[in-house]
């Protein structure tokens, strides 16, 4: 069968290499795409927004499945778009994507279905919003309700930078129209794990665990970014976090979008805090992570065409997911001054290091050709993703390969998965 991929990133990279791995599969497409994933697919320059070009693509090629990689054309309802014309794709409707696309619904969902999520408000008034901080418990979460690049969510610690949150999203507009309504929650503390889930309307199946480390700088310092790098599992995702997770969290949440005539096919990702009174969700996006899809489907056996149908089927619950037991470590190499202002343009050498090296795997974010030349194009250019039989080893080999490629400008965190030493040691 043939196969388009809609996305550009290190994510699509992943979806994209996943796929080829399939034996059902002859041909693979991907618009816009990058550098790195040319190597699998043959790249399309569609962007991800152009709705009615990548319909009469999938015509014209005759594509048998389209995947959305990206939050964007989901939340514009994409998947309607394609349907609408007889098209197969994987991914929510328009209704259901609100579950990423709206922080007030989705926890106005929480809280009407008792899922545990932080205490709220949304405010649509920057003069309510004011308000209520003038006595509100520091610290406090402020988040934009829509889409920000996932850079709408400001943690203030004190009233000051609260109020000053209000009027950069509120006033200011810093992220448009995504500010017009925001969402004032509940400072929570513990650790953050990533849990992506395949969902079919009814039935929900869970992937394996993975945590992301979003600031900038070694230490969990610096700003927020769209991820410097991740591994999986969580050795913080026990049996007993994920019993309660199973119960109160997942099905809660599918069978929530049921009830509100907003059942959700595609992907799930929780964004779990695990604090001192049990799990509690801190966010859901309606699409693979990034880059947690990187440490993810390299450990999954599953054929993941069979899972994308059985989803849209709505035949999840025959589908047993399966993962390799070892652990995979993620380190994204960045452009220096990453995510302010950088370089682009720089050659990257020593890719070809990863040729049939089993285990290890260059996904390319910010790449692109240039007079046959492999150049960074963006903030994060690779993530280099190695598997080991235990995260420490998986760690030491990612960190070994990011020594094989070299670029201008090349910045990357020395302590991804640092923390879970202090677990695993134990
Ligand atoms: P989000 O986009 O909602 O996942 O938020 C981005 C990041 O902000 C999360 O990964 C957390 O590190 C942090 N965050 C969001 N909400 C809260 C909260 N209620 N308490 C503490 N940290 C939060
Ligand atoms: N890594 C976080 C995200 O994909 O939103």
């Amino acid at each position: 069968m043939k196969v388009l991929i809609v996305g550009s990133g290190g994510r699509e990279h992943a979806i994209a290499w996943k796929v080829a791995q399939s034996k059902r599969v002859s041909k693979i497409y991907c618009a816009p795409g990058n550098a790195g994933i040319e190597e699998v697919a043959t790249c399309v320059p569609i962007g991800a927004m152009e709705f009615d070009k990548l319909v009469a693509f999938a015509k014209e090629k005759q594509i048998d499945l389209t995947i959305i990689g990206m939050d964007d054309p989901l939340v514009a309802g994409i998947v309607d778009v394609f349907e609408a014309e007889g098209l197969k794709v994987f991914g929510p409707r328009k209704n259901a994507a609100i579950l990423e696309g709206s922080k007030a619904f989705s926890k106005d969902l929480m809280k009407k279905y008792k899922i545990p999520t932080a205490s709220y408000e949304t405010f649509d008034c920057p003069e309510k919003a004011m308000e209520y901080l003038e006595t509100a418990m520091m610290p406090v979460v402020l988040k934009a309700d829509g889409l920000a690049l996932g850079k709408g969510v400001l943690i203030c610690n004190t009233r000051e930078e609260a109020m000053q949150g209000v009027k950069t999203l509120m006033l200011d507009k810093q992220f448009g129209t995504a500010g017009n309504r925001i969402v004032i929650e509940e400072f929570m503390t513990g650790r953050e794990v990533s849990v992506l889930s395949f969902v079919d309307g009814e039935h929900i199946k869970i992937m394996t665990s993975a945590q992301d480390h979003k600031r900038a700088k070694d230490g969990d310092e610096g700003l927020n970014t769209g991820g410097m790098g991740t591994f999986s599992p969580s050795p913080y995702y026990t049996k007993e976090v994920d019993e309660f997770c199973q119960t109160y969290i997942y099905q809660a949440t599918v069978d929530a979008m049921k009830m509100e005539g907003r059942s959700f096919k595609g992907i799930i990702f929780f964004g779990l805090m695990l604090t001192e009174n049990g799990p509690r969700v801190l966010e859901y996006n309606a699409r693979f992570g990034d880059p947690e899809t990187q440490v993810v489907l390299p450990r999954m056996k599953n054929d993941i065409i069979d899972v994308m149908e059985a989803c849209i089927d709505g035949t999840l619950d025959k589908v047993q997911l399966e993962f390799e037991d070892n652990a995979a470590v993620c380190v994204v190499l960045a452009s220096s001054g990453y995510p302010e202002h950088y370089e682009k343009g720089f050659e990257i050498k020593g890719l070809e290091a990863f040729h049939n090296k089993d285990g290890y795997y260059v996904f390319h974010a910010g790449t692109k050709k240039e007079d046959g030349k492999v150049v960074t194009n963006g903030g994060r250019v690779l993530g280099i993703t190695a598997k080991g039989s235990d995260l420490k080893k998986a760690r030491a080999n990612a960190y070994e390969a990011t020594t094989w490629v070299d670029f201008a400008n090349k910045y990357m965190r020395n302590d991804i998965g640092k923390a879970i030493d202090e677990v695993v040691d134990k």
